[in-house]
This record gives C-alpha cells, sequence and structure tokens, in this order.
C-alpha cells in the first residue's frame, strides 16, 4: 500500500511532524490512490469580519498567534483589508471590506463574523475539480493560476452549505508567505516573554450547522463530491436534552487531517441551539473550529486570563460516579480538569479532552473547541449532554430558548 506521508505547506512550516499529528489530530494511513478526490489537509480558514484590523489583533494578543501575511490598499487591494495569521499548522485569515460594494460587506450584513471559506491543501487542483463536477458540485472558481515573485499557486473553488466555499490549493510550486497579492507582515506587537510560544497546534474540525432535514444530503455531498468516509454517527437520542436536540454525522478525508462533523436540529421541546444558530447566521454555516492543543490546561488558562469565557461545567459533572468510572485513568488529576471546567471523553482507542468557548462574536454563532486527544479518536459524544444542559443555560439567558 503506497501510503501519503507527506505533510501539509503548513505543517512543515509548524515544525510538526507525523507522530505528532496522529496524536494532536488523529492522522491515519491511507491509500491515497484510490482516492477520487485527495486531500493533503486544511490550507486556510478564511473569514469575513466587522473589522479585519481590529480582529486580527484580537487572535494576535488573545489566542497567541502570529502575523505573517497582508493584503490591503498599499498592495494594490482596492476592495478590502485582509491579515494572515498563524498558530501551528493553523492558518486564518480575517478579511474586511472597506470598498462600500465590497461583496465581503453584503456577506458580513447578512451573516457578522464568520468562516466564509475552508480552504484545502490538494496536490491536484484540476483532478479534484473535475471530479467534484462530474458529481454535480457548483464549481464557483475554475481552476486557474496565480503568480508572483514567489511562484505559481493552482486554485480554485467549490461550494458548500450556505455560502460558504471550499477553495483548493496546491502551493507546490509557491514559496510566498500566503499568496499572490499579500505581503509578508509583521507585528508590532511582541508577545510577552512569559507566555507560551503556541496555545494550539493543528485544526482538528471544523463542525457546519445545515439546514433542518439536509444533513444526510450534506454527507452525501461529502462522500461523493470529495470521497470522504463516514467516522461515526451520533443521532437523536444519543445528543438531546430534554428540551433541545441535534443529529449528527461526521465526515472525513483519507487520512483523517480534515475531519466534517455536520449537524442539523432535531425535535426537541424547545428550539435547538442549531435552529439559533441558522437564525442569528441566516442560514447554514460553519458553528465551531476545534484547536488540538498538546496541553489544554495551559491554553484553557492562558485564554482564560485575556478574559475568554467558557461553557460552564455543574460540578456534578465531576461527582457523577458513572462518568467518573467511565473515563478511567486520565493524565492529571480530576480535580484539575473541574476547577478548569474540561471535559474528559473515552471510547476503545483512548481519551480525550475538551472545552468549549462561548461564541466571539456578537451573534450566537461561531466559537471554539480546544481538544486534547489521547488516542480517542472521537468527538466527545459522551459529554454531548452536559454540555448542551450547560449551552442550553447560555441560550435561555440570551432569552432564545
Ligand atoms: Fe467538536
Amino acid at each position: 500500500m503506497s501510503i501519503d506521508q507527506t505533510l501539509t505547506s503548513q505543517e512543515r512550516l509548524a515544525d510538526l511532524d507525523l507522530q505528532q499529528l496522529r496524536q494532536l489530530v488523529g492522522l491515519v494511513e491511507y491509500d491515497a490512490r484510490s482516492d477520487p478526490f485527495p486531500v493533503k489537509g486544511w490550507d486556510a480558514l478564511v473569514w469575513s469580519v466587522g473589522n479585519a484590523t481590529q480582529t486580527a489583533l484580537f487572535y494576535q494578543i488573545v489566542f497567541g498567534m502570529e502575523l505573517i501575511a497582508y493584503s490591503g490598499p498599499e498592495t494594490g487591494n482596492r476592495d478590502h483589508q485582509a491579515y494572515v495569521l498563524r498558530s501551528g499548522a493553523v492558518q486564518f485569515v480575517f478579511k474586511g471590506g472597506f470598498d462600500p460594494k465590497s461583496p465581503l460587506l453584503e456577506h458580513h450584513r447578512r451573516h457578522g463574523d464568520g468562516v466564509v471559506d475552508i480552504a484545502l491543501e490538494v496536490p491536484d487542483v484540476d483532478r479534484c475539480i473535475q471530479h467534484a463536477r462530474a458529481q454535480g458540485a457548483t464549481v464557483v472558481v475554475e481552476p486557474h493560476d496565480i503568480a508572483d515573485e514567489h511562484g505559481t499557486v493552482r486554485m480554485a473553488a467549490i461550494a458548500t452549505y450556505g455560502e460558504t466555499r471550499h477553495t483548493l490549493i496546491d502551493r507546490s510550486r509557491y514559496t510566498g508567505p500566503y499568496l499572490p497579492g499579500y505581503v509578508a507582515r509583521t507585528s508590532g506587537y511582541a508577545k510577552p516573554a512569559t507566555e507560551p510560544k503556541r496555545i494550539f497546534q493543528a485544526l482538528d474540525h471544523v463542525v457546519g450547522n445545515v439546514e433542518l432535514g439536509r444533513m444526510d444530503e450534506w454527507v452525501a455531498f461529502y462522500n461523493r463530491v470529495m470521497g470522504f468516509t463516514n467516522m461515526a454517527e451520533f443521532v437523536g437520542e444519543d445528543i438531546a436534552t430534554d428540551y433541545s436536540a441535534l443529529m449528527s454525522k461526521v465526515v472525513a478525508s483519507g487520512n483523517h487531517r480534515v475531519k466534517f462533523p455536520l449537524n442539523e436540529p432535531a425535535a426537541g421541546k424547545k428550539r435547538s441551539q442549531i435552529d439559533e444558530y441558522l437564525d442569528f447566521y441566516d442560514g447554514p454555516g460553519a458553528q465551531h473550529l476545534a484547536l488540538a492543543t498538546n496541553d489544554i490546561l495551559r491554553t484553557v488558562d492562558s485564554l482564560r486570563a485575556k478574559g475568554i469565557e467558557f461553557l460552564a461545567t455543574p460540578d456534578s459533572y465531576y461527582s457523577d460516579p458513572e462518568l467518573r468510572a467511565r473515563i478511567g485513568e486520565v493524565r492529571v488529576p480530576i480535580e484539575e480538569l473541574q476547577s478548569r471546567g474540561i471535559l474528559v471523553d473515552r471510547d476503545e482507542d483512548g481519551y480525550l479532552l475538551q472545552i468549549f468557548t462561548k461564541p466571539l462574536g456578537d451573534r450566537p454563532t461561531v466559537f471554539f473547541e480546544f481538544i486534547e486527544r489521547h488516542g480517542s479518536l472521537g468527538f466527545g459524544i459522551g459529554n454531548f449532554k452536559a454540555l448542551f444542559e450547560a449551552i442550553e443555560r447560555e441560550q435561555a439567558k440570551r432569552g432564545n430558548f
């Protein structure tokens, strides 16, 4: 079997190796030769935000990310400002329109701050687009080359749920800081020496919230168009509280770097958190981004010291004898997890530690998960109930429950 052992451009820049990625994000070996749509891994998450200049500073100061590239009027961009930030293999691009006619502003007016593009690195853009088109995908940008003094990238884009897209990028002939049109840029902000170098190393998964009754259609889309396989299935009962419920299925790329849980609302006594998202995002979109860390305690301490708020986990979660028996031994005393509100889940492969922030924008839409995996390839299904009850308490405070 020929196994894809290559790192993505971002992983190489972050000095990560395959062993670390197996632990961080559950990377698996697979045979890329039979894959109709080979994906190397994540390229970048591109956001449309109300103020890219300030957002870029927030993610440097609070999330410890590093500014690496920029596009704006000084570089000939007459439409928007864009800042490229990096932490480990994670790359975020924040765009804010300044031309009143910028399509980014229209997107932002409708959806608020959110992810417009989940860009993926692929070895062969044309092969992917040919397959995607044959399977009925909407090609929103045809394959083309763009070049500057650092080389050439080949890229194209296909539409996915809502107004979200997947740009497909082949960077094998390019050495610039991000893409042609961007210049390298560093920040005047100097991270205090007492702070960790990075508080997260890799992107684990991106969850999409889709329309009621359409989850299976989107699962089929990723199966058919992108050759993704189904990883785990959570349906109905598993993740229902007394009041609200959702259905969720997970698809993944062959090497499991790219994992997309897809949620749809399910009937409950009250509106589910997915309904709230769909109302406030005005349609389907990316709900939470899970960032992998190898020290979740330090990550949470660093973020909390900067004012980031996490979903509260009830003390009863930690004193529940059933939970204690199920999770067994983990790397730190349970009191260390309890004092930070970190959740634990275990399956046949190992365990994971996870925690969820509250939404970081003005709308109750996008939020983050931090995850530290120890063999488990799951998503914390055992925590869903405890977690959703916590989410519902927040939803009720906002009067949307
Ligand atoms: Fe998650």
